[in-house]
Order: C-alpha cells, then structure tokens, then sequence
C-alpha cells in the first residue's frame, strides 16, 4: 500500500506569516529527496522547502500568496519505495518526520545547509539598545546562522571606508536552499573587511569593524563586554534585499554622499551599471549559475518582478536564437584589449557614432581577419593594349549614349575566366571544415566606396555576361550603394570579391577576404614603368593586384598560377575568348 507524508513548513525560526513566493511542484510531479518544492521569502532571506524523501506529490496544501509558518502544511507526498522503507524504520524521538529540515545535518550536505530565516534575528535582538556616546570600533562577525558552518559567501557590498547606514546588507550568503544577507549591526564606517567572494563561513567569523561615528540613535548596541557584534540575518529593509546571485548585480551598500561602487572581484562577468539587483529563489540562482545565466540580464515575470526558471529558460532560449551582435573594437576573442583612452587629456575631442553599415563590416571584418590565414599574393598586369581598347570603346559607347565603360567589368570577366580555370577560388569551406564547396554558379562581388562606409555588391553571373553589361551592371549598383539604396539580396551570394583602389591610388594593398568566400582581388591604381622586353626598357601601363586569399583552401602555388593567368589575360583580352 502507498504510504504518504504530509510535508510541513519547518522551523523558521520566530517568524510567522512568511510569505509563499513560488510553487516549483504541480500534482502529479516526481520528486527527489531535497528537491525544492516551495520558495519562501521574507525582507531579508528566501528559502526553499526541500522535500524530506522523494515521491509523488498528491495534493498542494498552500498557494502563492499564502503567509506561512512553522507547522504549516505545505503538501502531501506518497514516497517512493525506498522512502517509505526508511519511514517505517524507527526515528529518534526529536525527529519530525513530517517536516524537511531546511537545515539538514552539515555533514549529510557537505557542509552547506539551508539557513533559518529567522534564528539569527532572535539573537540579535538579544543586544541592549542603547546609545553610543563617542566614535566606538565595532567588531562585527556571522550572527547565528542555525549552528552549521561553511557556509559560501557569494556577495561582498562593501570594502573597506565605506560608510554604511545600519540594516545596509554587508554580505549574502548563500547554501543549496537559503539565501539571505547580514545586514550591518550599526550606521559606520567599514574597516578590516575580512571576507571575500566565494569564503566559507560560520557564526561567529569576523566580517569586519564597524567605527560608528558616535551617537547612534536607537542602534543595536553589543554586549559591552566585547563589542562584538553578530548582525541580525533578517530585519526589516530593503524590500529586493536577497540581492544578487553568482556576484552578479552586486551593489554596495548605499551610503550617503558616497557613490556605489562594484564588489569585489567576482569570477563571473561583471555588472553593467544597470543592472539591477535580481530577485529569485536560491534553487532558481543555482539554476542560472549552472547554465551561466547573469540573473542581472533576466526580467522577472513574477509577483513584485521574481525571476522564474520559465525567464531563466525563455533568456538562454533568446540568447542561443539571437544572432552574435556586432563585435565591439576589441575585448574579445580572447584577445586582449586595447587599453581604453582619454583622449581628452591630450586636447579637445568629438564623438560621434559609427553608421550602422560602419558597424556591420566592422563586426564582419574583423571576424574574417581572425578566422581566416590570410596570405596576400602581389603581381602586376601589363594592361597597356587593355586600356587602348577600353578607351576607344568608351568613347564609341558613350557617344552610342551607353554610358562609361571602365577598368572594372574587364577585370571581373578576367577574374571570372580565371576562377573557371582554377575553382577553389570560388569554393567556400564548410563550417566543419571538412570539405570544400563548389558552386556552380560565379557570382563576383566589388567593394563600393559610400558616405557610409564600405559595401559589397554583387554582380550574378559574370561568367555568361558580356563586358558592356558589365559594365552596367557595376555602374548602376554602383550608384545604388553610393545612394544607399541596396537590397539585402545584391549584396548576397558572392564567389570572390574584387576591392578596386584604382581610380584612387596607391600601389598595393592587403584586402581582406570576404568569408565566407576564400579570396579577393585587390586592385590598384595603373602606372606606366619601363620594362624590359629582351632589347631595351618599353613603357608599359602595369596594373597592381593584390590577390589575398584563405590559406587553409588554397596553397601559394596555387595562388600564384591564379594570378598569372589573370595577368595574361588582362594583357591579352583575346584569351578570354578561347
Ligand atoms: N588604374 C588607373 N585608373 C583607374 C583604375 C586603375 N586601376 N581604376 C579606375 N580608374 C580610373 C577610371 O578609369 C576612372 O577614370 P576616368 O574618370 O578618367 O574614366 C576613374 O579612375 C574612376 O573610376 P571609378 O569611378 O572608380 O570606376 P570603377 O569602375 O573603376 O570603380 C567602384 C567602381 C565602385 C569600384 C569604385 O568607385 C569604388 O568605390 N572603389 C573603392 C573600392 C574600395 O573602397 N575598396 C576598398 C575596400 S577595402
């Protein structure tokens, strides 16, 4: 026969009425033994109510909202096999077997436990009231956290000479089922901080002094032999007081006249300055920390703003669907960054924002430059015929009302006869990096010079296109770009790409590939130099190309004969026909 257990809300110390913030159990569920099965929260400290055995849950007893206390029902298990073995085995007379301890033997918990919410507000208020007459030092050390030790600190607010108000919350602690802060004793300042992020600590280790700066009204006083101080774990304050988890969203106590500053170095990534302090269970904070969720980053859609797992789930569900934003200038990688400057303290300086197309090629150079070997190939054409004809055909096409014909599309149709005679120039690699993909169509992509930076349009199909419509095609895209007035899809699908400097100047450049494309040709402006034909010096017209191209697909030798046929046929445009 099934046997049942009727969880109860165990001891929290001497607080009643502590408010249900999450059931994270439905009928129905399958539970482990220390699973999480409600949340509760007070001002100070959240709790989860582990489950005594493992089971089924039956029936839930409360609801969000409800207002707890010890002895409450919170629902009713039917245990599984081997629990209810254990359950029929005697139990010490003190055992309550209907109530989870959240505050399981150290030992059987390596050492963390879950805190009561409310012993160490009983000790505290055990200290006199009264009044301090002169500037006193405080000692201040772990209140009464339920006699269990080593317990993680994952939040240090303060450092030494910050002024904190009293109930500021100096540190949270942290174990597998409670989260709470120790808030300060007294309004002072703090010194000899002796706790860091990621401490194990127990009642009575020193936190820090507290130098009160006199009379403190209505403040706690400690027993006057000592001066040590435990603070209270849970008094009235800050409504988001369980803080942050992971160190993440880690602020410093408030203090007046005195900025907030970050906590101590923390492992993991730090705050932004607006992040905010995140409010969930410490089940749901253990949740985030082992998917590497900042809670900081999460909006809660519980009651007062709580983050659930569904938000914890539905943020990670985001961030894997959301595609890699823009890389900034430097920082990642796993590159070290560029220092940042103040540029202002050499002189005068204006900010302005980069344009969006500025950003993107930006993101997208910087990735090609980083993934890709690049080796950059250099040659000269002698182009001398080439231009005689371009020019006559210019001229012809132009009185024709065609418009200019230039260097441009009679560069792309040699680049595109020269990919037929060597493909890997038009191949990319697949992203395993286990093979080569061949297109079969050649599409050539030309970088465009416009107000708002750099842009690749691309022409479709070069290889079955004569040069006039080349030419065209080039200029009107061309214009398109300058204008800003590219589609999304002429910019798409590009073999290999062409950056023409030529009718800027310069004589050779290191173009960046265009990944996923493996290679591109960089043009530069054309100079007439003597060269030697056998018998004396000729002056020719020597165009200068730089082919760069991804070492990982295309050897030098390779690159090489590339670019020597490219030569030759910018030199003897007839072999195009052949
Ligand atoms: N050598 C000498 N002169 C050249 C030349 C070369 N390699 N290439 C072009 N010219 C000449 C042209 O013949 C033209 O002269 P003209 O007015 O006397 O007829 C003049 O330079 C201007 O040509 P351009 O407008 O640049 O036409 P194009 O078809 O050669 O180039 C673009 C078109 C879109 C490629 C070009 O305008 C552009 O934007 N280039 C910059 C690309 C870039 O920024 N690359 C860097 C990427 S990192």
């Amino acid at each position: 026969m099934s046997k049942e257990l009727e969880v109860k809300v165990p001891d929290i110390g001497s607080y009643d009425g502590v408010p249900v913030i999450d059931l994270l159990v439905k009928v129905g569920d399958r539970v482990e033994k220390e699973a999480s099965l409600v949340t509760l929260e007070s001002d100070k400290a959240t709790m989860d109510v582990p489950a005594p055995e493992a089971g089924i849950v039956k029936s839930i007893k409360l609801k969000v909202g409800d207002k707890v206390s010890q002895g409450d029902a919170v629902l009713v298990l039917e245990l599984a096999d081997e629990a209810k073995a254990e359950h029929s085995a005697p139990k010490p007379a003190a055992a309550d077997a209907a109530a989870p301890s959240p505050q399981p033997s150290p030992k059987g918990r390596g050492g963390e436990s879950p805190l009561p919410l409310g012993e160490a507000a009983r000790s505290a208020g055990e200290g006199a009231p009264s009044k301090v007459a002169a500037p006193s030092k405080l000692a201040v050390t772990i209140p009464d956290v339920g006699n269990y030790d080593h317990i993680p600190v994952i939040e240090v607010f303060v450092k030494d000479g910050d002024v904190v108000e009293k109930d500021a919350p100096l540190l949270t602690l942290e174990s597998d089922k409670a989260t709470m802060e120790v808030p300060a004793p007294e309004a002072g300042t703090v010194s000899g901080l002796k706790i860091k992020v990621g401490d194990k600590v127990s009642q009575g280790d020193a936190i820090c002094t507290l130098e009160t700066a006199g009379t403190v009204q209505g403040s706690v006083a400690p027993a006057a032999a000592d001066r040590s101080v435990p603070p209270p774990l849970a008094t009235a304050g800050s409504p988001r007081g369980t803080g942050g988890g992971q160190g993440e969203g880690s602020k410093p106590a408030p203090t007046p006249g005195k900025p907030a500053e970050a906590a101590p170095a923390s492992p993991l990534p730090a705050p932004s300055a607006t992040d905010t302090i995140p409010y969930a269970s410490p089940g749901l904070r253990k949740f985030a920390r082992e998917l590497g969720v900042n809670l900081a980053r999460v909006s809660g859609s519980g009651p007062r703003g709580r983050i659930t797992r569904d938000d914890v789930q539905s943020f990670v569900k985001r961030a894997l669907s959301t595609p890699t934003p823009a890389a900034p200038v430097s920082g990642t990688s796993g590159i070290p960054p560029i220092p940042a400057v103040d540029f202002s303290q050499f002189g005068s300086i204006e900010t302005k924002p980069l344009a969006r197309i500025r950003k993107l090629s930006a993101a997208h150079l910087h990735r090609a430059w980083l993934n890709i070997p690049h080796v950059t190939q250099t040659d000269e054409a002698d182009i001398t015929e080439l231009e005689a004809f371009r020019k006559s055909q210019s001229e012809e096409l132009s009185a024709a009302g065609g418009g200019k014909l230039t260097l441009l599309p009679f560069i792309m149709k040699a680049v595109a006869k020269a990919i037929q005679a060597y493909p890997e120039f038009a191949s990319s690699l697949s992203p395993d990096g286990e093979s080569l993909i061949f297109k079969q169509y050649l599409h050539i992509g030309f970088a465009a010079d416009t107000p708002n930076g750099l842009v690749v349009p691309v022409v479709r199909d070069v290889d079955k296109k004569g040069i006039v419509q080349l030419a065209q095609e080039t200029g009107e895209l061309a214009k398109k770009a300058r204008d800003g007035k590219l589609k999304g899809e002429e910019m798409r699908g590009g073999c290999f790409s062409i950056s023409s400097l030529g009718g800027i100047g310069g004589s050779h450049f290191t173009p960046i590939v265009n990944a996923p494309e493996v290679g591109i040709l960089g043009v530069s402006k054309s100079s007439i130099k003597p060269v030697w034909d056998g018998k004396a010096f000729q002056p020719r017209l020597l165009l200068p190309l730089s082919l760069s191209y991804d070492h990982r697909v295309i050897d030098g030798a390779y690159a090489a004969r590339f670019i020597v046929l490219l030569g030759k046929l910018l030199a003897d445009l007839r072999r195009l026909a052949l």
